[in-house]
């Protein structure tokens, strides 16, 4: 096969490297083809365009593979546990036990967060939705944790990491108990790095904390399915954000952001309140799947359809099993789990979905299990947001140790030529 690709344009032709990934993907590199042809290309919301070459997460979407670092996805979610995979999409290897131990142990010396803090929390309403105010609180760990900004060693990369680790669950629950009217706490750095996070949402004052171990496992299973996912709209953002060297805890704010849009992360609210929707509207599916595939509706079926996934999102085939599980195992009945795969079989028939080859994605069944383990329901894409949080800094780490240029894409300007200015006593 020729490693190069050919443009012709008017009679001239221009050659381009061709560059092959470890699985095969084929990528021109056009590096030269403004300064060449004179030319830039197009492409609306990236569909065909690699901004990066990267080794942290493999995705096939026709036959719906997912890999963490060569690891298949259905190995991680059941045979590994959160912190592992944060380890794994981090540093690239699975760690051994004395890794692991250093690593939550470096982990827990940084997980506490200046009181001050909390003035900024207090200074939210209660109906704040929790992504606004835990992509301010990240935003706002630059201000009290300076040195963690303009990192150039692998070293203090490391120290930011492990800081943003530590206090990042911290932010959660604070996000979590503000709404909830409950007393902003810590946890108990002896309970794991997951049940440690579920202590701090949940636990009441004066009350003993305990949980349903199926519950740690669950929960746990979920953050390793959201952990990355290559270069996805909230990545991309971090990625974006970091190459100007903003600094770690500015780059993952703006990821949060970007996830908080109903077509991304904040799907998994969008599909329990349509599923809600559905139920109250007497459950008929067939009518909203009517709408959905209606041009002049705004309805879509949310947690239906993905950019890469043309197949079964293998993320949503293992949290429909899993919500089958946990429903089981907590003796939770959840109406709208019978209309999810209701939807799910009529849309597997349906010849608008199958055409578009529009498959479940991780966001259509999550939510009933974050619901059944009695997470409120905006708090759903700040679940994701933790989970996805170990690849956003493992992209962010790749993209600096590479020393990736600032990201800057170009246009092409369709608007007015120029013109004379004039008074506008003459307009
Ligand atoms: C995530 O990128 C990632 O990896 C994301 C993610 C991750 O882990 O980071 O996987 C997480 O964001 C999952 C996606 C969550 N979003 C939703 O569930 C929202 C509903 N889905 C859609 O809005 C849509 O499918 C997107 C945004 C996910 C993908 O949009 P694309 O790739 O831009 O596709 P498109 O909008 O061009 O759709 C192609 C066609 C269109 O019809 P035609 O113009 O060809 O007639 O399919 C239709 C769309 O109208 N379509 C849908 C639909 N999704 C696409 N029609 C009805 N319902 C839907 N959900």
């Amino acid at each position: 096969m020729s490693d190069k690709a050919i443009l012709e344009y008017q009679g001239k032709k221009y050659e381009f490297p061709v560059t092959e990934g470890t699985e095969g993907e084929l990528g021109i590199n056009i590096k030269t083809l403004r300064s060449e042809a004179g030319m830039i290309t197009l492409d609306r919301g990236y569909k065909n365009t690699g901004s990066c070459e990267s080794a942290i997460t493999f995705l096939n979407g026709e036959e719906g593979i997912l890999r963490y670092r060569g690891y298949a996805i259905e190995d991680l979610a059941e045979k590994a546990d959160f912190l592992e995979v944060a380890y794994l999409l981090i540093f690239g290897e699975l760690p051994n036990k004395q890794q692991l131990d250093k690593f939550y142990g470096d982990i827990k010396e940084e997980s506490e967060v200046d009181e001050e803090m909390k003035k900024i929390l207090d200074g939210f309403p209660k109906a704040a939705h929790p992504m606004g105010v835990l992509a301010s609180l990240t935003s706002a760990l630059t201000a009290f944790n300076p040195g963690s900004v303009d990192v150039e060693s692998e070293e203090d990369m490391y120290k930011a990491i492990v800081k943003i680790l530590g206090k990042f669950p911290v932010l959660v629950a604070w996000t979590q108990r503000k709404k909830s009217s409950l007393p902003l706490n810590y946890g108990d750095d002896s309970l794991g790095y997951v049940e440690n996070l579920h202590k701090m949402m949940f636990e009441k004052p004066g009350k003993k904390y305990n949980v349903d171990k199926s519950v740690i496992e669950a929960l746990d299973k979920l953050l390793i399915l959201h952990a990355d996912h290559e270069q996805n709209c909230s990545a991309s953002t971090v990625r974006m954000v970091g190459s100007s060297h903003a600094g770690l805890f500015a780059s993952i704010s703006a990821g949060i952001s970007a996830l908080w849009g109903p077509l991304h992360g904040g799907a998994n609210q969008a599909v329990i309140e349509m599923l809600e929707g559905i139920k109250a509207d007497g459950g008929d599916t067939h009518k909203f799947m009517q709408k959905a595939k209606d041009k002049d509706d705004s309805f879509r079926l949310m947690g239906f359809g993905h950019r890469v996934y043309k197949n079964f999102d293998p993320r949503a085939k293992i949290i429909k099993k899993s919500a089958d599980e946990v429903l089981n195992g907590l003796g939770v009945e959840d109406p709208v789990l019978d209309i999810a795969k209701g939807l799910e079989k009529e849309a597997l028939e349906d010849d608008y979905f199958v055409k578009r080859k529009l498959y479940p994605n991780v966001d259509f069944y999550s939510g009933i299990i974050y619901r059944a383990l009695g997470i409120p329901v905006e708090m759903f894409t700040v679940m994701f947001a933790l989970g996805r949080l170990p690849g956003w800094i493992a992209q962010w780490r790749e993209m600096r140790l590479k020393k990736e240029p600032i990201g800057r894409p170009r246009q092409i300007y369709v608007g007015e030529n120029l013109r004379e200015f004039k008074p506008v006593s003459e307009r």
